[in-house]
């Protein structure tokens, strides 16, 4: 009888700043909830986040941060891997092998590198370039089916797929295909203070991003100063994307349709509205930052997680850098 294999999960997370209410209802929620149903491997991406310069102070105290934060959202390290990415030499060394599988062309194609770029620069650096492929190495190296990620990272796993059939073709079957796994409703959370940008962990403006960690009355006052439009009606609609991002918010966390959410608010202004969506926030994250004070105030935990997570990630991974290694000619001591 073939043996069957549960389905795969690989996702990851910069540590670049405290992660957004983007981050958390676009993935990181969701990678809490797919831990039962399928052999997850999370990762704190600290090899990615150097693409943009870091203070290595701050950095080393965020991955950290972002660790703990990963067990505070109630991932088990008994059930999913999580680890720093750094911590496995083994995607540095896929990358290498696989920037050799992609074209120039296609990485120049990259809407994220194009952003970056403008953003910054002074340092238009080979890793900015190369950025996808070292993706598609921490995807591919778990040999992982599905990648909960928000819709802004759809392009680098289409470039995944690419890289991986083109692999594939040449070598024969040696990576499975990954599958994007994108929440409809929460693909895209936008800023605050703009609803036309993505909330984003880089923006300047503390009052476009609610992060995960921010105490109720932050929570409050960011959404009491959401930007939104002159008129007074909580529905969708042509001009109202202001509102209609703090639907989605107040939806993924109550779990109500627009619909429903609609009909909450009939003949309601927005500022009950933005109140009721700062409430529910509040509430949804409190038990992750009561849980986040506990476990980043406990060192030694933290640690021997990162430790057993690298190791297991280790292990993970061995077997599909063998198999590359092979096919592509190296000598497997
Ligand atoms: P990062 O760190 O920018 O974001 C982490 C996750 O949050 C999602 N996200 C959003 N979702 C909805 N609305 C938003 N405004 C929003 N902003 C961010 C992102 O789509 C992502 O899922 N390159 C990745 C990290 C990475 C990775 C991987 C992801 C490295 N290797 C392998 C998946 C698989 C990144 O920079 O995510």
């Amino acid at each position: 009888m073939e043996e069957t294999r549960k389905k795969r999960i690989f996702s990851g997370i910069q540590p670049t700043n405290t992660p957004h209410l983007g981050n958390y209802l676009g993935a990181l929620r969701n990678w809490h909830r797919l831990q039962e149903e399928y052999d997850c491997a999370y990762s704190i991406v600290d090899l990615h986040s150097i693409t943009v310069r870091q203070d290595p102070v701050k950095l080393r105290a965020q991955i950290k941060e972002s660790y703990a934060l990963l067990l505070a959202m109630g991932i088990d390290p008994d059930k999913s891997i999580v680890f720093v990415q750094g911590h496995n030499p083994a995607h540095a060394q896929l990358s290498w092998i696989l920037s050799c599988y992609t074209q120039f062309g296609e990485l120049s194609r990259m809407t994220q590198f194009k952003d970056k770029s403008q953003k910054h620069p002074e340092n238009i650096n080979a890793g900015l370039f190369t950025y996808p492929v070292l993706m598609a190495a921490d995807i591919l190296l778990y040999q992982a089916d599905l990648v909960p990620v928000g819709i802004d990272q759809k392009q680098h796993l289409e470039l995944t797929r690419n890289i991986a059939e083109r692999f594939n073709n040449l070598y024969g079957e040696t990576f499975i295909v990954p599958e994007p796994y994108i929440t409809k409703s929460v693909e895209k959370i936008m800023s605050l203070a703009d609803p036309a940008k993505k909330m984003s962990k880089s923006d300047e403006n503390p009052n476009a991003t609610v992060t995960v960690l921010d105490d109720r009355d932050t929570i409050m006052r960011k959404f009491r100063r959401a930007v939104t439009d002159s008129g007074c009606e909580v529905r969708r609609g042509e001009g109202k994307e202001g509102i209609e991002n703090l639907m989605s918010v107040y939806g993924a966390v109550t779990e109500k349709t627009f619909e429903e959410i609609e009909k909450e608010f009939e003949g309601k202004g927005y500022g009950d509205f933005k109140a009721a969506v700062g409430e529910a926030v509040a509430d949804s994250l409190l038990p992750m930052r009561e849980e986040y004070k506990r476990i980043i105030a406990d060192k030694a935990y933290l640690e021997r997680c990162m430790k057993e997570g690298a190791e297991k990630a280790f292990a993970a991974s061995r077997r599909t850098l063998r198999k590359v290694n092979k096919k592509v000619g190296f000598i497997d001591l």
